[in-house]
């Protein structure tokens, strides 16, 4: 059942699993702070080792086979799983991963609009491959990768989804518009921003943005993105 807070908003619940917790302390800070307090995100990071019985709470074995590196025990992760989708709402479960799909803005769109999300950060080489298979009976399982580079573990991949998948969930952010006019709403950079004074180190803002003419404007910034977009990124051109 979807949980409503006091304004009538339907809440998002974002459960985060980590070795490292006092990660995420920074998320409190920025603009998900508000939206977690006021109930609209639910968001509870909880440390993996929680879920250990030994006295030294292990969390992390050599791997089958051989090789470098230490992989983490399934029986943890089993746990964790159980508990935080009990209840049945089959939450989509995002591991971050290297070897995942691309995140993309499309990708923190359609994230956005799930109740439940359970984010598994790995680390050292990876997690047993049978907590994947076994996620599955729980709900939708995800790999996710930041890009095309390798990080430490999922932390910080997780919090970059985590700020770009809250702030399109309804109001996190306070003004809905700059959700519009942003790089990779509408596939192109964002056009060049100024502000006052006109004329700062002998460096001028654009006439047209002083013009008043209000069609102009909307033609310059389109041209502005086009062309940032054609030589920073012809990529997403090619899209
Ligand atoms: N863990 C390690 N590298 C990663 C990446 N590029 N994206 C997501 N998670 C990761």
């Amino acid at each position: 059942m979807r949980t409503s807070t006091p304004s009538g908003r339907s809440a998002h619940r974002i459960d985060v699993v980590s070795i490292f917790p006092s990660y995420f302390d920074g998320l409190a800070l920025s603009l998900l702070g508000k939206a977690r307090d006021s109930g609209i995100l639910d968001l509870s990071v909880h440390d993996l080792r929680d879920w250990t019985h030994d006295r030294h709470r292990t969390v992390d074995d050599t791997p089958y086979g051989g090789g470098a590196g230490m992989v983490m025990k399934p029986e943890p992760w089993g746990l964790a799983l159980d508990q935080l989708a009990a209840g049945g709402t089959r939450p989509t479960i995002i591991f971050p991963s290297p070897a995942g799909e691309v995140f993309t803005q499309a990708t923190a769109r359609d994230l956005a609009t799930r109740e439940h999300l359970v984010f598994g950060c790995g680390r050292y080489e990876g997690i047993d491959e049978r907590v994947f298979e076994y996620a599955r009976d729980l709900g939708e399982v995800r790999l996710i990768s930041l890009g095309d580079y390798v990080l430490n573990g999922g932390e910080v991949a997780v919090m970059a989804m985590i700020e770009a998948i809250g702030r399109l969930i309804p109001g996190v952010v306070g003004n809905p518009e700059s959700l519009v006019e942003e790089s990779h709403e509408d596939g192109l950079l964002e056009y060049p921003s100024y502000t006052k004074p006109a004329v700062w180190r002998e460096h001028e803002v654009p006439p047209i943005l002083l013009s008043g003419n209000h069609g102009a404007i909307a033609a310059w910034r389109r041209e502005q993105q086009l062309e940032r977009t054609r030589i920073r990124r012809p990529d997403l051109l090619d899209d």
